[in-house]
């Protein structure tokens, strides 16, 4: 952190529509609260990093003060019950247009996110585009589930008379504690904040530093719209050790959605007695029987463990071969690890620089603690500063860090087994319980193995994925809690309330 005018890295793209998140006299880009954009009274500033840059200066943006966390949870909760009132199919207009917008205003968010995450160009133009198709979706899916409900009469209860008629729907938990993580900063913001809309919530909202400027753009879509009331998304910046426990403690925090790493443990922990979403990490398996297609497993192995460069919490972490196809699946994935481009993130390169120094220094150790304990080295090990080439990593074992621990890197690791017992130890013996695959041309070998593989999610024939965004996307052990998803995620940001007709006498009588 430092004092306010160190300079960032400038200003944003887009014109007049972006250029009030920036002041030009700081250097540095401000939060939102109460549908302003404003410097924090703290004077302080918080920088980020340009992974592909060697680490140097990105973007500065405020380190919020408490104060100005209490100020935005009590502006959210003041929007809320205003926004609350507003008829379903009007909130839903609006998103829609939050959604526009954001496809017209998507060029400057996909360059900040090549800027401050490293990601890819068209990855970074998908995440955008994904994340405005995603807010239509919700508005559309809370049109139809919300405005549903039960009703249920008394006399099915052993006893009653059919005098009384309750009415169950579901309204709006309050505010959204929504915390995104650095490699999807805008899309895994939008995926907690336009179910929590829709259903009539309103937003706090905490980025990452990493991918906060992303975040920013983000959620300057949903300012400019039109009878969106000021403060229904409120943005407080800062470093998570700073103001994040205080976020998550606060007593104006009536729903905590967060997705990142380890740290989401703590928050679970922390959190007061609100409903909590977590989607933390994983170690996602990719289990190749000797009758698969290894074509189509190469594939999807290169895809799935190499996009983003593996900085996904559904990348495949651990290929899970049979011997008898061992040698030839790993020839076939090494084949097309060889064929990724290194670079980057603004020539489209597929891999590119991981988000931090000690990130790289991690996936390092990793690597060279396997290499000791006798894993093969398909690939050559090489790293630029963050940058750090793909690696496939064959005969890893149990005694390897690698076989366990998650890379978040471009790293891939084989084990070789023999029985699908042994598959599924690699498995259900891990901490995390995220997503899986099964490449099988046999059904009923893989609905019996996606059966007893402890996991959210598995994937038959195909890569680890969360979309499509209304799927149910949801982890066990320490991968997480509670089920994701554009369904899931309204219904989890709603509770039931109930209103009782009494009836002066049972219905039936008065026939
Ligand atoms: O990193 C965690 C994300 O939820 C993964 O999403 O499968 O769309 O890359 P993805």
């Amino acid at each position: 952190m430092g004092s306010g005018h160190e300079g960032g890295a400038g200003a944003p793209g887009g014109g007049e529509f972006y250029s009030p998140l920036y002041n030009p006299d700081t250097g540095a880009y401000r939060f939102l609260i109460d549908g302003e954009w404003r410097d924090s009274a703290s004077g302080q500033l918080v920088h980020n990093a340009n992974p592909s840059k060697g680490n140097e200066r990105c973007f500065g943006f405020q380190a919020c003060t408490r104060d100005e966390v209490d100020a935005a949870y009590a502006g959210a909760k003041a929007a809320q019950r205003q926004w609350g009132r507003i008829p379903l199919n009007k909130r839903a207009s609006m998103l829609k247009a939050a959604a526009e917008l954001m496809r017209q205003h998507h060029a400057p968010i996909a360059d900040a996110l090549i800027r401050e995450i490293a990601k890819p160009k068209k990855d970074a133009t998908t995440e955008a585009k994904r994340s405005a198709d995603l807010i239509e979706y919700a508005a559309e899916e809370g049109c139809r589930s919300l405005a549903k409900g039960d009703m249920i009469t008394s006399d099915s209860f052993p006893g009653a008379e059919r005098d009384k008629l309750c009415m169950a729907h579901k309204v709006p938990l309050g505010v959204v504690l929504c915390i995104p993580p650095f490699n999807y900063p805008v899309n895994l913001a939008v995926s907690k904040i336009a179910p929590a809309l829709i259903a009539g919530n309103a937003c706090v909202v905490k980025p990452p530093t990493q991918g906060c400027v992303s975040a920013l753009m983000m959620a300057q879509c949903f300012k400019k719209v039109p009878g969106i009331p000021a403060g229904l998304v409120q943005v407080v910046t800062g470093r998570g050790a700073d103001i994040g426990d205080y976020m998550v403690e606060h007593p104006g925090a009536n729903c905590i959605s967060f997705t990142g790493g380890d740290t989401g443990l703590a928050v679970s922990r922390k959190a007061r007695m609100v409903p909590v979403q977590m989607e933390l990490g994983g170690k996602d398996a990719c289990i190749v029987f000797p009758d698969a297609d290894l074509d189509l497993a190469a594939t999807a192995i290169v895809k799935g463990g190499f996009s983003y460069s593996g900085q996904r919490c559904t990348a495949v972490k651990i290929v899970v071969a049979f011997e008898e196809i061992a040698d030839a699946l790993v020839a076939k994935v090494e084949e097309k690890t060889r064929k990724l481009t290194v670079g980057q993130p603004e020539d489209d390169a597929q891999i590119t620089a991981v988000v931090s120094a000690a990130s790289a220094d991690f996936i390092q150790g990793l690597v060279e603690d396997a290499v000791a304990k006798g894993a093969t080295m398909r690939t050559e090990w090489r790293r630029d500063a963050n940058l750090i080439w793909p690696c496939l990593v064959d005969d890893v074992t149990a005694e390897m860090r690698l076989c366990w621990e998650e890379p978040f890197g471009p790293v891939v690791p084989v084990v070789r087994v023999g029985t699908e017992e042994e598959a599924l130890r690699y498995v259900n013996e891990s901490k995390y319980g995220l997503q899986g695959c099964v490449f099988t041309r046999d059904i009923d070998r893989a609905i019996g193995i996606a059966d007893r593989m402890e996991t959210g999610t598995v994937q038959i024939n195909g890569p680890p994925a969360r979309g499509p965004d209304h799927f149910p996307f949801q982890g066990v052990k320490d991968s997480g809690i509670g089920s994701q998803g554009i369904v899931n995620s309204i219904e989890m940001m709603t509770k039931v309330k109930t209103t009782v007709i009494n009836l002066a006498k049972p219905s039936y009588a008065t026939a």
